[in-house]
């Protein structure tokens, strides 16, 4: 039966990796959640079956809620409210990896140090996933303030806190009890909390991937501990993933991983980044919609206006309007456009737009100088010139998407509003650059009502 269970688990881990692989490209992707999704479902399944396992009416009860619970939010959440989902569960998976550590150390059942260790370093590490999740939850959900919270002597505390987590954790491995591993979570739960707390809100969605990547690495700690296959294989391939995440955002939003976690310490400025100069342009949705149907080529850049005005639809029947013209029209697409990874891409996938029609940047790029129109809908940082040209700007160093280089540049916003950075844009007073301004929605539903009038 052993063998059976331990082959069973190998297979879940199998299926975990082709459900991520299968979550690299939008058009797999669905598929892919139902793979991993299975591969839990099966990993549950198993687990009833373990040696010596008992309370299986508590087992129920614990499954039945928790899947009614994800159900139902999952089903109600709507899509600007993602990121912070995505830490609740994130939390979840984090707090679970700490709880199998808490079992283990108070039970006093593994076998030698080594395992008490490993159990002991991932308790840590999920302990603090959980709680900084929530603490990441709470801001990103207006529970908490999005401002950093700063106090005196905040770094000191920190490292006091930590490191009583860890001289707790290290005498657990001499004499393992209930007491001292209360003492050990107890401080690593309120490390993670003081950890994230100096974090502003806009950091938040880097910090998620983070603990993502944390939680991964104390589940396969965990696994290792306990001699599950299926914990150790997910939980490196979630650790490493989540790594390899932070990093792209992090690199794409030009940042440092220790920017992000500590640069509240420092208060960091987003200091004045000098003059702009020139005049802000305004075209009437009329004449845009002209302009637009002499085109030959027209790039769209989506950005978090577009999100927030939910005008993915109506971008899709202007897509179909300039297409019914001849008109070749591509999408460029910013790693770190809106406020999540895949941000753009699931909102222009759920309004049916082709994935073929999406380019990254890098693919992009090259394409703008060749381009009549790029119509840049709800976007800013991600198409502000002076991350290329203005060294005392602080996103200067920022991969951006170049539609500057295009012929004729319309820029659909409400007004003046500044992007995340909180930074003037060059582009828009750019002499080649049009304001369009209104709510994205309204603005694009007019394009494509003008676009089929002429
Ligand atoms: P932003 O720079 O945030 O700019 C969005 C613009 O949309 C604003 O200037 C705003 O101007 C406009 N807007 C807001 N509501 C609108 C509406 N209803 N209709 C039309 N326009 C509207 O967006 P971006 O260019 O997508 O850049 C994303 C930023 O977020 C980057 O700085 C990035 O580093 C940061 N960030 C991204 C992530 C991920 S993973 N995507 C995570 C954390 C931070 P008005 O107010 O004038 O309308």
């Amino acid at each position: 039966m052993n063998n059976l269970i331990q082959i069973a688990y190998f297979l879940t881990a199998a299926l975990f990796i082709i459900g991520l692989q299968r979550m690299s490209s939008p058009r797999s992707a669905r598929s892919g959640i139902r793979w991993a999704g299975g591969a839990m479902l099966l990993a549950v399944i198993i687990t009833f079956f373990w040696p010596g396992m008992h309370n299986y009416f508590l087992m129920i009860i614990a499954v039945v809620t928790g899947t009614l619970v994800a159900w139902i939010f999952a089903k109600r959440v709507s899509m600007t409210d993602m990121p912070q989902m995505i830490a609740i569960y994130n939390g979840m998976g984090g707090g679970a990896a700490g709880a199998i550590g808490a079992q283990e150390l108070i039970a006093g059942s593994l076998s030698n140090n080594g395992m008490v260790l490993l159990a002991v370093c991932g308790g840590l590490i999920g302990a603090v996933a959980f709680s900084g999740s929530l603490i990441a939850f709470a801001r990103l959900q207006g529970i908490m303030g999005s401002r950093p919270t700063v106090f005196a002597a905040q770094q000191p505390v920190n490292l006091l806190c930590l490191g009583i987590a860890a001289l707790a954790g290290l005498w657990l491995i001499l004499t393992p009890g209930p007491a001292l591993t209360g003492l050990f979570f107890l401080f690593a739960l309120l490390f993670g909390v003081l950890m994230t707390l100096p974090i502003g809100g806009g950091d938040m969605p880097v910090v998620i991937s983070l603990y993502n990547a944390l939680t991964g690495l104390a589940v396969a700690c965990e696994g290792f501990a306990i001699g599950n296959a299926a914990l150790i294989v997910a939980g490196t391939v979630v650790g490493a993933a989540g790594t390899l995440l932070t990093l792209l955002m992090a690199k794409a939003m030009n940042r440092t991983i220790a920017n992000v976690l500590f640069g509240a310490f420092g208060q960091e400025s987003t200091a004045a980044q000098g003059e702009v100069h020139g005049s802000l342009k305004a075209m009437e949705i009329e004449d845009a919609a002209i302009l637009m149907a002499y085109a030959e080529k027209v790039v769209i850049a989506p950005g978090y206006g577009m999100a927030v005005a939910q005008a993915q639809h109506k971008v899709k029947e202007l897509t179909t309007a300039l297409e019914h013209r001849g008109i070749k029209v591509k999408f460029a697409i910013h790693p770190v456009a809106g406020r999540m990874p895949g941000h753009m891409n699931v909102l222009l996938a759920e309004a049916g737009i082709d994935y073929e029609q999406l380019f990254d940047l890098e693919e992009v790029n090259p394409e703008f100088s060749t381009t009549d129109v790029s119509l840049v809908i709800g976007a800013n940082d991600v198409v502000n010139p002076a991350a290329r040209t203005n060294a005392a700007s602080p996103i200067y160093g920022m991969p951006i998407l170049n539609v500057d280089d295009s012929k004729n540049v319309l820029v659909i916003k409400r007004g003046k509003g500044k992007g995340f950075a909180g930074i003037e844009n060059e582009l828009f007073f750019a002499d080649n650059t049009r304001m369009v301004y209104g709510d994205a929605q309204e603005v694009v539903n007019t394009l494509v009502q003008s676009l089929k009038q002429l």
